[in-house]
């Protein structure tokens, strides 16, 4: 495989929460940015040390610019399995690229990073002290230098048992930190509009980053809610849209979620949110609707689709339609059918989900959204695909000891034509998906029996 010019080597230093997201978001923010995930560490898994091999260190910039899973990188100038080994590293870089960054008119300052040790301010400074060698001219400056530089130990994962010495140290010149302080100041503590199942800010950034939001694309949420999802895609610049069958969620209107209030207040709605956040010019609009029957054109109209339905935990799986028989000639009027609603198979949601997001994205747009499992029973086969959806990444988060969701982000590589949307449910594969329905029942089962464990061990 041709490689896109040289590639240096970057340290990414990951956040050590929701592991499993991190890899999938640095993968597709690096194929935002034309950067190609490249990397010859062989592990991912729970390290918050991460080299990774990209073309520029503009990509790096933009990189960081988005990810919420990662919290700075580095210019690698060296790494090694102890302290000698990181000196003879950084004495083979080469010269001519650390000497734009120590030359005498600049200031700099070094800090020392460590993961599951803390280190004495002695300590530190002997570190400091053993990187002399280095052909540091510029003057030292701990509040505003130009140039950063870090020492990063790695002492392992495991906190009963720190080693004497490191597994692994680094060197490197820090370029930019990530966008943690988003998780804050998105908050939905402090948010205007929320509900019983308003999406975690973390969360909602991790989603808009594994489906490539952009600048100016359109992203749609089918089961909007407080619109928790749309803010983290506008926050990145998109317009969006959404709608949920609702009414009081879509009009801000019913029992708030809040403790100390009782009726939601005046302006409690999805654009008051955006508006908080100095995002009303990306809202398009929400509207009152059934996602078991979109009313759009045919056509395609979306960058990204990103959506939590309902799992039927804190609100129900309902969707248009009469348990009555509608009686013989009445089904030519529409008009005098009042709509009531009926249950929603979780297993028919989500399809219905595919086939929308097949017919609706534009080629290349990403389908991220939530699918709840019953770990005991869960395999892969359950994840619902389609001809028009290329599976991309597929990450769990724990809900309870027997329950969890995953992230499915999906990307359509192929034009949607009508006979795509029966061959997507070979009967084999049907039932597999007929799991999802009864997640309600299991969630609850599983969360019955361990209270009912957790009390019995308290009275023993
Ligand atoms: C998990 S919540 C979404 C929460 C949202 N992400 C937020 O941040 O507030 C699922 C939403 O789907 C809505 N819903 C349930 N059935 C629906 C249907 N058939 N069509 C559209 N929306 C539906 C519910 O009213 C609920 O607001």
């Amino acid at each position: 495989m041709a490689l896109p010019g040289p590639l240096n080597r970057y340290l990414l230093l990951m956040a050590q929460e929701h592991l499993e997201f991190r890899l999938p978001e640095i993968k597709s923010l690096l194929s935002l940015f034309g950067g190609q995930f490249i990397s010859n560490q062989g592990t991912y898994g729970k390290s918050p040390f991460w080299i990774l091999s990209i073309p520029s260190e503009e990509i790096a910039r933009n990189l960081m610019k988005r990810t919420v899973c990662a919290k700075s990188i580095f210019e690698l100038w060296g790494h090694g399995r102890s302290s000698e080994e990181l000196y003879s590293s950084l004495r083979s870089y080469p010269v001519e690229k650390m000497v734009p960054f120590l030359h005498s008119d600049s200031t700099y300052k070094i800090k020392i990073h460590t993961f599951n040790k803390t280190l004495t301010q002695e300590e530190k400074v002997k570190r400091i002290d053993a990187l002399e060698f280095l052909p540091f001219e510029g003057k030292v400056n701990l509040k505003k230098p130009q140039h950063i530089f870090s020492l990063l130990e790695d002492y392992g994962l495991d906190p009963n048992c720190i080693p004497e010495n490191p597994h692994n140290v680094y060197f490197g010149r820090w370029i930019a930190d990530g966008q943690r302080e988003l998780i804050e100041s998105y908050s939905i503590k402090k948010r205007h509009f929320i509900g019983n199942t308003s999406m975690d800010a973390g969360l909602s950034f991790i989603m808009a980053n594994h489906g490539k939001v952009k600048e100016n694309d359109i992203v749609f949420d089918p089961f909007v809610g407080t619109g928790g999802l749309l803010i983290a895609s506008a926050h990145f610049g998109a317009y969006v849209y959404g709608t949920d069958i609702d009414y009081n969620t879509v009009h801000g209107l019913g029992k708030a979620s809040r403790k100390n209030q009782k009726w939601r207040g005046p302006d409690e709605n999805i654009r008051a949110n955006l508006r908080q956040y100095g995002l009303e010019k990306y809202y398009l609009d929400v509207l009152v609707s059934d996602a078991s029957k979109p009313s759009w054109r045919k056509g395609t109209y979306f960058d990204a689709i990103i959506t939590d339905p309902p799992y039927g935990i804190r609100e129900s799986t309902r969707r248009t339609g009469s348990q009555k028989e509608i009686p013989k000639g009445m089904e030519k009027c529409p008009e005098s059918h009042v709509p009531v609603s009926l249950s929603y198979h979780l297993s028919d949601m989500f399809f219905d989900l595919l086939n929308f997001a097949a017919e609706t994205l534009v080629l290349g747009g990403r389908l991220v959204y939530w699918l709840p499992v019953y770990t005991p029973e869960y395999i892969e086969e359950m994840v619902p695909s389609h001809p028009c959806l290329k599976l991309i990444s597929n990450c769990e988060q724990k809900l309870s000891s027997h329950t969890s969701r995953r992230l499915i982000t999906m990307e359509k590589v192929k034009k949607f034509k009508n006979r795509d949307q029966s061959s997507h449910l070979p009967n084999d594969h049907s039932l597999l998906y007929q799991g999802h329905n009864s997640f309600r029942e299991k969630y609850f089962s599983g969360v019955t029996k361990r209270i009912a464990k957790e009390e019995k061990s308290s009275q023993e």
